[in-house]
């Protein structure tokens, strides 16, 4: 097999953040709520967490900040643990692929970990928050109805101390939220697991990797015949995410039925307020409203008698919060360049960045790895995945200055010394799985994520982890049969 040589060109400009800002990394709460405080109007900063949201808005020049306070280098904002109350603690910096993959929450809070498996592509569920989805305020976010249904409450802490609020209380309006102008999310809090209760997240969107027409979690109680207690949270229906008290009152204490679900859907489809948008219209939501709460009811109604099983336990789950080192920018100026350190395919690079330089514009126009594509540079295509930290994610929504001191891995890494194509690459000549060769090194970048969290995935497993992919000329039998052939391999050749 020959090497795959690369070729100094004329490329695309990548560079999509048209507007300068400076660039903050605190590392301590009391710093990031002091620089916001301080910032907060004048230079109109902002917290930067997972930046999926952020930095699209950034993109499509909706928001204008002079400074990004990056949260990610704040120890103990990023885990999961258990407080004496035997509730369950979130850190706002915690990975909404981490909350689907856990097995404690899959087991006692299993509409939201529901919620974060059908949330947006797997790359982005690597990088998003938790606190980012909640602070974002979107009537479509996909973990607030989850999270609203088990009672959630919000710790904000601010330069006056900390606050406690109700989920429902916290979130005012489309993006508006009760944050005042210093404050960070520090914890989202869930009661103890009900282990009477039965509880589930359900999202009709127009393909798996999109925002909700309309998304719906419910919890009920059910004795006997009898609907004991339920909450009913719709989200993409309303201006915000909504509990519907009407129909959770009317549903309350009595014998189930059909008819009576009927009922209740009609007021559901009452209390909601739709708007026509490109995703739906706000009659069809009106009515897929009505339907899918009689459905989730009926779904849930089948699960009694709940198994009466031990569940998984949590052991008190922190991540690493990773503290920047010396060579760390803390700081970097508009304008001014700042060194990061990054390997790269194995290899130390030492670079000088902007604030506003993207890791895709790095490794495209700076290291020539131009494997890595541009296709969308919004999230919405995955052309332009990389391995960070092992992990899928999008080089295009992410600062290079934010992955400091971090390994990245591109197509090009994947070739070993020998000249020899990497197993998967092989798979994929093997089976005619490369097509227009724009999606294909992000496809083979995202499989080698998917190999790694589930070494012998079923053909389910594969279209969903891949659902963020997106191949406009439909070769995913193709490519499917090569995860196959790729597995088969390394089954073989252990
Ligand atoms: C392609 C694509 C698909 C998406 N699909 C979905 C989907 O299916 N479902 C869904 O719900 N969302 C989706 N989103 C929206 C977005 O990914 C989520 O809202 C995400 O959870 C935001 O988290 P983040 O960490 O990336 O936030 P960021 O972009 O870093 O921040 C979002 C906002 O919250 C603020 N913020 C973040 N953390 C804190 C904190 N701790 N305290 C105070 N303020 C804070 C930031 O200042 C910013 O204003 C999608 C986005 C994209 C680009
Ligand atoms: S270029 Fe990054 S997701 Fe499309
Ligand atoms: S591989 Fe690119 S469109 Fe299908």
């Amino acid at each position: 097999m020959t090497a795959i040589k690369t070729y100094p060109n004329q490329m695309t400009d990548t560079h999509l953040l048209v507007n300068d800002f400076d660039y903050v990394q605190p590392v301590t709460i009391e710093d990031a709520m002091a620089l916001k405080n301080q910032h907060g109007d004048a230079l109109r900063a902002r917290f930067l967490a997972g930046g999926t949201h952020l930095l699209t808005m950034l993109k499509i020049e909706r928001d204008n900040p002079g400074m990004i306070i990056d949260i990610n280098h704040i120890a103990g904002l990023n885990g999961m643990s258990r407080t004496a109350q035997n509730e369950l603690r979130i850190g706002p910096l915690t990975k909404i692929r981490a909350i689907f993959l856990d097995a404690f929450v899959r087991f006692n809070y299993p509409a939201l970990a529901q919620a974060c498996g059908s949330f947006g592509s797997t790359q982005i569920q690597e990088m998003a928050t938790i606190g980012g989805n909640v602070c974002n305020a979107s009537p479509a976010s996909d973990t607030v109805p989850a999270l609203m249904v088990y009672n959630a409450q919000v710790i904000l802490q601010g330069l006056a101390g900390e606050r406690r609020l109700r989920l429902q209380d916290f979130l005012l309006g489309p993006g508006r939220s009760d944050l005042f102008k210093d404050e960070l999310l520090v914890a989202i809090i869930l009661p103890p697991p009900d282990h009477a209760a039965a509880s589930a997240f359900y999202k009709i969107s127009r393909v798996s990797a999109d925002l909700a027409k309309a998304n719906l979690a419910v919890y009920l109680v059910r004795q006997d015949n009898i609907i004991r207690e339920c909450r009913i949270a719709f989200g993409s229906v309303a201006p915000t995410v909504m509990r519907i008290g009407a129909a959770e009152q009317f549903l309350h204490g009595k014998e189930f039925s059909d008819e009576l679900l009927v009922e209740a859907g009609k007021l559901v489809s009452q209390a909601i307020s739709p708007i026509d948008d490109y995703r739906s219209s706000a009659w069809y939501r009106r009515q897929l409203a009505g339907v899918m709460v009689q459905d989730a009811f009926r779904d849930l109604w089948q699960k009694y008698p709940l198994q009466d099983q031990v569940g998984p336990t949590l052991d008190h789950y922190e991540a690493p919060s990773p503290s920047p080192d010396g060579a760390s920018p803390r700081y970097i100026s508009k304008g001014v360049r700042q060194k990061i350190e990054i390997t790269v395919n194995g290899v130390k690079r030492q670079m000088w960045v902007t604030s506003k330089e993207l890791l895709l514009n790095v490794l495209r126009e700076r290291l020539q790895l131009t494997g890595t594509k541009y296709g969308c540079g919004l999230g919405e295509c995955s052309a332009c995945t990389v391995e960070v930290d092992g992990k899928p994610m999008l080089s295009c929504l992410l600062l290079a200055a934010s992955v400091n001191g971090k390994s990245i891995t591109t197509i090009e890494g994947l070739q070993k010394s020998s000249g020899e194509l990497d197993a998967l690459q092989e798979a994929f000549i093997e089976q005619a799985a490369f097509q227009c060769g724009y999606c294909t090194p992000g496809l083979i970048m995202t499989i080698k994520g998917l190999l790694s969290e589930n070494p012998a995935p079923q053909e389910e497993d594969i279209r969903d982890y891949l659902k963020g992919n997106r191949c406009r000329c439909t070769g995913y039998m193709s490519i499917v049969r090569a995860v196959f052939s790729a597995v088969e391999h390394s089954q073989s050749h252990p």
